[in-house]
């Protein structure tokens, strides 16, 4: 959570190209916002609390001085989002500021340290510490490098860090530790940033630092370090995503955006068919399966599972990342456990795999190249989603299922070569059936519409196509604030079936049977159990590809294509459910991108 941003150029204002970057990363956090750059040999600072279009307003951001300054955008976790807590912070003389993303764990003791040393403190945050320890090393002799070599060598915990001095005006240093960080090197000025989105403007070229390398740079070169001041010889990687990937493009919200790009993902997803096909001929033997993931990559995952043991007969795990620690003494040489995430940053997910690296074979299914967990992990497939600004996962999710569909595919191919090409060309008719469906969004806003004011909302479905309706319950949660929740379809007579009543929606997720498939077959089960719904008065909403879907008798039907079988349907389902939740909010007045208290990369346990 929480993003910076960093440059520094030669003759260019830093302040709008800050603002813009930092307008790139506010998926990361919108409590409040921050800027300080080096006018005239002083720092000037400009924070407050609130969007940051609100605070621009207010403060004029664009405005200020200097070629060299760092922002940043905030996720509250130590200290109220107001303006003394926002970020930079600078040290009591105001000569130094930073910003920072992460949580420094012994920061009270430090900061009691600092106290008795006189030191001054302004905010409640963890991050304050850092300033006033840069400042401690620089008054003890050390240069700004080393000042910060040193602080970084007390603290404990996670951290990004961009800083600025004015004794020190040619150059900005930064350093990471479980945090997000990546430089740009720009033709006009170098650049951090937590995440590429925000200098892709100005430069696809990227350098991806390790934990606790130093990256030392000015307008015209960037120099990287380890912590015993030894240059390091760092690649320098081209990032083939583009300014516009990361812009609205015309519709209103970043959501919306993502979800019309999804056809045009499946297929991007699926050119890289040849890189997964490759990863499974390292695979060697294995004999279980373990996924591991959060929030909507779980429910990918969680579809793996249906996935793996239909396709492959093999034992499939699905764990939550924050709880694998309890579950990681399965694991053996002959698992293979996989991490889904489409951040690559998330802290819960990067811990478990410091548990299941040593004891497991380990691959990773993530969009952001070169984030941490890509580092972590034997294998890894890109889902090749391009950025993703919404906090809400739409095409990333498909493409997540994309990838874990091929994997599955490819891993049983020697097995049964027929049902390898047939699936194939199965899943490359998904973008059909996507551009399908989308032509009849307007029948998804009349939804929307008629039940927007409800406050109860419960998503069902049996099968290959349950973790969708989790999917559909958790999308609508995070950008509605109404109350949903997905079941599977048989379970809700165990209890759930008691709050059922008229004021309750029930969304009904029914895909056709696939006589030939492994899945077995829900259709008529799904049917029954949304007549036990119905006959307790709840109002039905029925997604189907049942061809004579028009005769159930619901509330509302969408239709989805006949061929979109039980075995393809998560590929599909989930975009009428994205719209439903996307169209909610819009009718009710709701920002779909930034909903309240979430941020989109969870880098806190
Ligand atoms: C998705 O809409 C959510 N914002 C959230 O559940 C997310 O999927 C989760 O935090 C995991 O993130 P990751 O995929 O980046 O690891």
């Amino acid at each position: 959570m929480c993003g910076i941003v960093g440059y520094i150029g030669q003759n260019e204002k830093a302040s709008p190209i800050l603002l813009d970057a930092i307008k790139k990363l506010e998926y990361r956090g919108y409590d409040s916002v921050g800027i300080a750059t080096i006018n005239n040999e002083k720092i000037e600072l400009k924070k407050d609390s609130g969007k940051i279009n609100e605070v621009d307003k207010e403060l004029q951001l664009k405005d200020m001085e200097g070629c060299v300054g760092v922002a940043h955008v905030r996720w509250a976790t130590h200290g109220y989002p107001n303006k003394i807590n926002s970020h930079p912070h600078t040290n009591n003389n105001n000569k130094i500021a930073i910003v920072h993303n992460g949580i420094i764990e012994n920061h009270e003791e430090l900061k009691k340290e600092l106290i008795s040393e006189g030191y001054v403190f302004k905010s409640e945050t963890d991050s304050e510490t850092l300033v006033h320890l840069i400042d401690k090393f620089i008054n003890k002799g050390l240069n700004f490098q080393n000042a910060m070599i040193e602080t970084v060598k007390l603290i404990k915990g996670s951290y990004a860090i961009g800083a600025i001095s004015i004794n020190y005006p040619n150059e900005l240093i930064a350093i990471r530790n479980e945090s997000p960080l990546v430089v740009g090197l720009g033709d006009n000025g170098n650049f951090i940033a937590s995440d590429v989105p925000a200098f892709l403007k100005h430069t696809n070229k990227v350098i991806f630092p390790e934990d606790n390398e130093l990256v030392i740079m000015n307008s015209d070169n960037v120099t990287i370090k380890d912590l015993n001041g030894n240059i390091l010889d760092k690649k320098v990687e081209t990032i083939d995503w583009n300014e516009e990937m990361a812009q609205k493009g015309g519709y209103d919200h970043f959501m919306l955006k993502e979800i019309n790009e999804q056809s045009v993902v499946v297929s991007d997803t699926l050119s890289g068919k040849k890189d997964i096909e490759n990863i499974v001929s390292k695979l060697g033997n294995i004999n279980k399966i373990c996924f591991v993931a959060c929030g909507t990559s779980y429910h990918g995952a969680l579809t793996g599972k249906y996935v793996f043991e239909s396709f492959l007969n093999i034992s499939t795990d699905v764990i939550y990342s924050s709880e694998f620690k309890y579950f990681s003494n399965v694991l053996d040489e002959n698992t293979l456990t996989i991490f889904v995430s489409q951040s690559g940053e998330t802290a819960d997910t990067l811990s478990a795999i410091k548990i299941a690296k040593n004891r497991s074979k380990t691959l990773a299914i993530v969009n952001v190249l070169g984030s941490s967990i890509t580092r972590e992990v034997e294998h890894v497939i890109y889902t090749k989603a391009g950025p993703e600004i919404a906090v809400a996962a739409t095409k990333t999710y498909l493409s997540q299922l994309i990838s874990i569909y091929l994997l599955a595919i490819y891993l049983s191919k020697n097995r049964n070569n027929e049902f390898y090409e047939n699936m194939i060309s199965q899943i490359e008719k998904v973008p059909t059936y996507i551009n399908e469906l989308m032509l009849n969004e307007d029948k998804i806003k009349e939804i929307a519409r008629k039940y927007k004011s409800y406050s109860a909302f419960f998503f069902l479905g049996r099968g290959f196509i349950y973790p969708t309706a989790l999917e559909g319950a958790l999308k609508l949660k995070e950008i509605t604030y109404i109350h949903a929740e997905g079941y599977p379809s048989g379970e809700l007579k165990h209890g759930p079936l008691a709050i059922i009543d008229e004021n309750v929606i029930v969304v009904v997720l029914a895909p056709s049977e696939n006589p030939e498939s492994f899945s077995i077959n829900s259709y008529k089960d799904t049917i029954n159990n949304m007549e036990e719904v119905k006959s307790r008065g709840a109002q039905v909403i029925a997604i189907t590809s049942y061809e004579n879907g028009e005769r159930i008798n619901v509330n509302d039907i969408f239709q989805i294509d006949n061929q979109v079988d039980e075995l393809l349907s998560p590929l599909v389902y989930l975009v009428p459910l994205q719209l439903l939740s996307y169209y909610i909010s819009i009718y009710k007045d709701l920002d779909p991108d930034k909903p309240r208290n979430l941020a989109k990369c969870v880098t806190v346990k």
